[in-house]
């Protein structure tokens, strides 16, 4: 294997897949294609940005190997991951009367992903999905575990299902062109695998936290690495999360509520789940099941990080509001992940709105 190139497996018996990670890795990887289909047609959803970065030379890898590559391109951001969208790409794949072995591959963020991932799975029954993920939240998290969706105008992700790529090509070249905002968005998601893996990982952030702003090749490799094994353990042990999986909506409750009462126009998923995570310390600190020199040592790496970890106190009703929205809710309980201290955390229901309130008051207009 090629130095600097990461091979690792996702262990789900029949839907296993690999995932590479690693620099330019996406001339070697094409020649996998045959391995999921015979098909010389691949069909290839991206946003317009990133297909400006990175749709020609897809395209030439394919086009030199034999391919035959068509792309539909979305539009960048959220307000793109629809019913509608997803409806409109499916009408051109059944226009062109695309085969239900032709792979379609979502060359993008976690908006492409999603999408792509929902319309292959529906697409005739399923047809062969692979993730190229561009951003760090989709290389972290996104696409890996094969949850897929579009959002609905009562919230997100509401519609959706669970459909494993086939392959997922991380190439860590593609990060070069993210803007520093879209970084940050992603290192809440690694701070979020840390909070649930443990101290060792925390630690190499807080040493690294630098390295990781400026995109050092060696520390984010070792960084993504480690957030895609933590991932892998915990979806292969429930892949359709009906129990552990739930872990990793830890920040997201709040997050969603927050991404939901700004109708998904102010905040960056991740920017969302920055604070999410903070509500979440907080509310675990305000019931004492936290202790506060483990809460300060996450936020100073937050402010490190220049994550946000406040948001408008004029939000503060609409985000209780939209709170039992979420997906978590059993029996009319917000479902709540908190952290009790880094690498544990525990899923807790019943608490008190007035206390949740409580906690979403103090950490709103902190500057
Ligand atoms: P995104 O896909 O909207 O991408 C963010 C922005 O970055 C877009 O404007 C895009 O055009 C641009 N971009 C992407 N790659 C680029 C690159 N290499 N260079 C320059 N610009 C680039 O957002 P995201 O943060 O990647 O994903 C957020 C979505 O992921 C949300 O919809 C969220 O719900 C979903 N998500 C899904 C899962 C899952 O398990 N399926 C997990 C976490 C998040
Ligand atoms: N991002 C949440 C999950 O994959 O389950």
């Amino acid at each position: 294997m090629k130095e600097g190139l990461r091979k690792i497996e996702i262990d789900l018996g029949e839907r296993s897949y690999s995932i590479y990670l690693g620099y330019d890795l996406l001339p070697q990887r094409i020649a996998d294609l045959a391995g999921f289909s015979r098909e010389k047609e691949v069909f290839i959803i991206s946003d317009t940005q990133v297909n400006s970065f990175y749709g020609k030379r897809l395209e030439d890898l394919l086009l030199q190997q034999g391919y035959q590559p068509s792309f539909y391109l979305i539009k960048p951001g959220e307000e793109a991951k629809t019913w509608d969208n997803a409806e409109k790409i499916l009408d051109v794949m059944l226009t062109k009367n695309l085969s239900r072995k032709v792979p379609l591959l979502a060359l993008g963020g976690g908006v492409v992903g999603d999408l792509a991932g929902f319309v292959a799975a529906l697409y005739k029954r399923g047809i062969p999905f692979i993730q190229i993920p561009t951003t760090l939240l989709a290389q972290v998290d996104s696409s890996v575990g094969g949850k897929v969706a579009v959002n609905h105008s009562r919230g997100k992700n509401l519609l959706g299902t669970f459909y494993q790529p086939r392959a997922v090509w991380a190439d860590l070249m593609t990060l070069e062109t993210l803007s520093m905002r879209e970084w940050r968005a992603g290192l809440a998601e690694v701070l979020k695998y840390a909070l649930l893996d443990g101290r060792e990982f925390f630690l190499f952030l807080q040493e690294n936290a630098e390295a990781i702003l400026e995109k050092k090749p060696a520390v984010i490799l070792s960084m993504i690495e480690q957030c895609i094994l933590i991932k892998a353990e915990i979806v292969q042990k429930d892949e359709r999360d009906e129990g552990l999986r739930n872990i990793l909506n830890l920040g997201h409750t709040f997050g969603h509520a927050l991404e939901k009462a700004t109708n998904f126009q102010k905040y960056r998923h991740g920017e969302a789940v920055a604070v999410g995570l903070v509500a979440a310390l907080k509310l675990a600190e305000a019931l004492q099941m936290i202790n506060s020199v483990v809460v300060a040592e996450v936020l100073c790496l937050m402010q490190k990080w220049g994550l946000p970890f406040s948001f408008s106190s004029a939000l503060v009703d609409d985000v209780l509001r939209f709170l039992p929205a979420d997906k978590k809710v059993e029996n009319q309980e917000v479902h709540f992940i908190l952290p009790m201290g880094i690498g544990e955390v525990v899923a807790k229901k019943g608490i008190p709105m007035e206390i949740v309130g409580d906690v979403l008051k103090q950490i709103s207009d902190i500057v």
